[in-house]
């Protein structure tokens, strides 16, 4: 099997998951989209209302920031794969609590191993928690970390701002931009170094 069929079959799977709570008000799982060869694998909390009604990620207002970004470093959505920490709408859009994440980390860790990314770009301080326990965001955002994950071996990680937390905050917007031009630059030194 492809890396495409290989999340196909994951993604029917994962719509039939019943592992937390999440799955019982939401409307349906949001599985993640993109490319399978991705090199880039960007990974967000959890759908918020527009994604639980239409089935894909960031397609609400963080979304179309997420979009215009990956503009400016001339990528397209296609180009990448976008994921989230939950797939499951938490209702009113609170944040996932812990046993959630928890319960839907094995489809996550499933994802990241069948695409391989060089990199993967957590967005917000949950999705770096879950695979940087116990950092700062504001110590080490925009700084590239290769980090032993279990389950997953060694990994680089670029830990940005979530988009909806610096979408009408002016200085973290610029941050956040400013992390985000970083992305080439990292892939290419990841391309490059010897092993
Ligand atoms: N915020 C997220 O973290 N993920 C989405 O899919 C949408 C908004």
């Amino acid at each position: 099997m492809n890396k495409s069929e290989q999340l196909a079959e994951l993604n029917t799977k994962m719509a039939h998951c019943s592992g937390c709570v999440l799955r019982s008000s939401c409307t349906q799982v949001v599985p993640g989209e993109g490319s399978a060869e991705a090199e880039i694998m960007f990974i967000g909390e959890g759908p918020g209302q527009k994604e639980d009604e239409l089935g894909r990620p960031f397609v609400g207002a963080a979304g179309k920031f997420l979009d215009e970004m990956l503009g400016v470093i001339k990528l397209k959505r296609q180009d990448v794969y976008i994921a989230n920490v939950v797939k499951c709408r938490p209702p009113q859009n609170r944040d996932p609590l812990p046993e959630e994440a928890e319960a839907c980390w094995p489809w996550l860790l499933e994802q990241v191993r069948i695409i391989q990314p060089k990199l993967i770009v957590t967005l917000g301080r949950h999705s770096m928690e879950r695979f940087l326990p116990g950092q700062k965001i504001s110590q080490i955002h925009g700084r590239a970390l290769r980090r032993e994950v279990p389950g997953l071996g060694k990994q680089v990680f670029l830990a940005l701002y979530h988009p909806a937390a610096a979408l009408y905050n002016g200085s973290m917007r610029q941050t956040l931009i400013k992390d985000f031009r970083k992305i080439p630059k990292v892939l290419k030194a990841i391309e490059t170094e010897k092993p």
